[in-house]
Formats: C-alpha cells, structure tokens, sequence
C-alpha cells in the first residue's frame, strides 16, 4: 500500500494567518502540522508518499522532505493548479498508484490513542486483503462542519453526506481513509457538490452504494483534531504540548519513527540531530540515538 496526504487547498478560513503561508508548515506544537499525518502514515509501515501540494508551495515542501532520503523513504508531489476538492487529490495520484490500494490522509488530521496504529494497521490489512473503503467516524460537537454518518439500530450505516444542514448524527468521517484501487476511476465519476468541489464523500457514497464501505468508530479513549479553524489550531497544540511534557515522548516526531521502523541507520539520525542542534527536537534526537527513548 502507497499513501496519499492532501496538502493543498486554499486555507481561506484560517485567513489572515494563511494568505502568505500554507497553513501545513505552520506549528502545531513545536513542529509542522504536516509532520503529524506524515508520523502516522509511517507508523502504519508505509514507505512511499504522496503529497498532492499546491504550486506556489511545492518548493517549501522539498525543502522539508525532499525525496525521503533522511527519513529511508520515497517521497513525491504532485501539484493541484486549483482547489477542485479532496476527491480530486485521488485523480491527481492516479500514475503514482500504479492500480495499488492507497491510504489517503488529509495534512490537516491529527489523530492520538493507544491502540490507534493497530487499528489502522487492521483497516490496511482490511483493505489489501478484501477490498472496499475503509473510513473512521469520530463523535463531534459541530457535525455541519464534517462528512457525516448514520448509522441504523444494528450499527449498519445508512448514510453519508457532507456538511449536512440537519446532521442525522454526531459521528464525523475523520481524515485517513483506505481504498482499493477503484477509489480512482470512482473519484473521476463525480460530479462537483452546491460548494463547487469534489467531496470524497461522494466517493465514499459510492462505495457506500456498493456495498463496500467499512466504518469503524474511534471511541472516547481517542483524540482526533481537523486544524481547520483557529480555534482546533490552539487546541491541537495545547493537547500536543500538554502529552509530550508529561511523559518526555515526542508525539509526530518523524525521524524517531524512520529510526525505529529501522528505515534510517544511528548516523544519519545524528546528523538530523546536529542540524536541529540548539533545540529540544535535536537534544531529543540524540536522546533516540543513544537509545535512552524506548
Ligand atoms: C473534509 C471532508 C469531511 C471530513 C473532514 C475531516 O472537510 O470533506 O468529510 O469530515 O475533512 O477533517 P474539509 O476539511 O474539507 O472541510
């Protein structure tokens, strides 16, 4: 399985943060928002990515991850010219694919829980072995501003639909999502929705349709943010700082995972250490190396 993040967009509702910045490189915490989708996509043992980027910031974004060398993986961009919409990010992966599954996840999506990578892990496993889609629902306070789901009284869903006037219920689609490889040509079959954009709802509906849709609830014991809005920024960040100052463990620290999957070797950590040198990142890689973080 390949991974696809989305990290385009416009950002407009973060705006005036992010007229002159894309709001992927900006801190959650004390490292970049991208970093924390990009983690879990590692944690999940996939090594080739996709970054659907847009123009203006595709050179910032080879800046930070270039090819994957430093991280033992192979990294690529694709740019999207204009918002046309997540499920447009699928077209867009189409020859990167090569009629493999895909883990897709939106750059914006933070997600922490214990067991969450073996959950994940399962769904992929799901996905590679049966095929389908595979999405998580979370319960939300706000469901007009998420792809939301229903479910009947045997817990069967019956309905998807996006940023719904009257939610049939308070489970948000969250932002990873597993597909087989008709997710392509299905996302290339729909029609843009009343915002102008390609939902991956639809495709999400489609497979509903189908009969191929898996849904698995992220229960209490988990946290999901979707950094859309200034307010899940501060959040975010303040849950983040709050976790890593209690147990001294680095949440999204991406050269840790590579080191630990075994993608990277001790030296080429330290030297990512020696280059983050006057931080708590680069003291924090060398504790790593020295194997003093289990
Ligand atoms: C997107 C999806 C929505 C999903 C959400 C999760 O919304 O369209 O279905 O629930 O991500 O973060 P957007 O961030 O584009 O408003």
């Amino acid at each position: 399985m390949k991974a696809l993040i989305l990290a385009g967009g416009s950002g407009t509702r973060l705006y005036p943060v992010t007229v002159v910045v894309n709001k992927h490189f900006l801190p959650i915490y004390n490292k970049p928002m991208i970093y924390y989708p990009l983690s879990l996509v590692m944690l999940l043992g996939i090594r080739e990515v996709l970054f659907v980027v847009n123009p203006e910031d595709e050179e910032n974004f080879r800046k930070l991850f270039g090819g994957g060398e430093k991280l033992g993986m192979r990294i690529s961009y694709t740019v999207q010219d204009s918002p046309r919409g997540l499920a447009d990010g699928l077209v867009l992966a189409e020859e990167f694919a090569e009629g493999d599954n895909l883990c897709m996840m939106l750059g914006d999506n933070i997600f922490f829980g214990h067991e969450l990578v073996n959950i994940m892990k399962e769904a992929r496993r799901d996905i590679e072995e049966n095929g389908g889609a595979y999405v998580f629902g979370y319960y939300v306070n706000e469901p007009r501003r998420f792809g939301i789901v229903e479910f009947d009284e045997e817990g069967r869903v019956v309905s998807l639909e996006e940023k719904p006037q009257k939610p049939k219920s308070n489970y948000a689609v969250t932002g990873m999502y597993f597909y087989d490889s008709h997710a392509i040509e299905i996302a290339k079959n729909i029609k843009p929705s009343w915002r102008g954009e390609l939902e991956i709802t639809s495709v999400n509906q489609e497979y509903l349709r189908r009969g191929n849709l898996k849904v698995k609830l992220l229960g209490r014991g988990f946290a999901w943010f979707d950094t859309g809005t200034h307010h899940s920024f501060l959040e975010a960040s303040s849950f983040i700082e709050t976790i890593e100052n209690k147990t001294g463990l680095m949440i999204g620290c991406i050269e840790e995972i590579a080191y630990k999957n075994g993608w990277i070797d001790k030296d080429t950590l330290l030297v990512a250490a020696k280059s983050l040198d006057k931080t708590d990142y680069g003291t924090y890689l060398k504790k790593v190396a020295e194997e003093e973080i289990f």
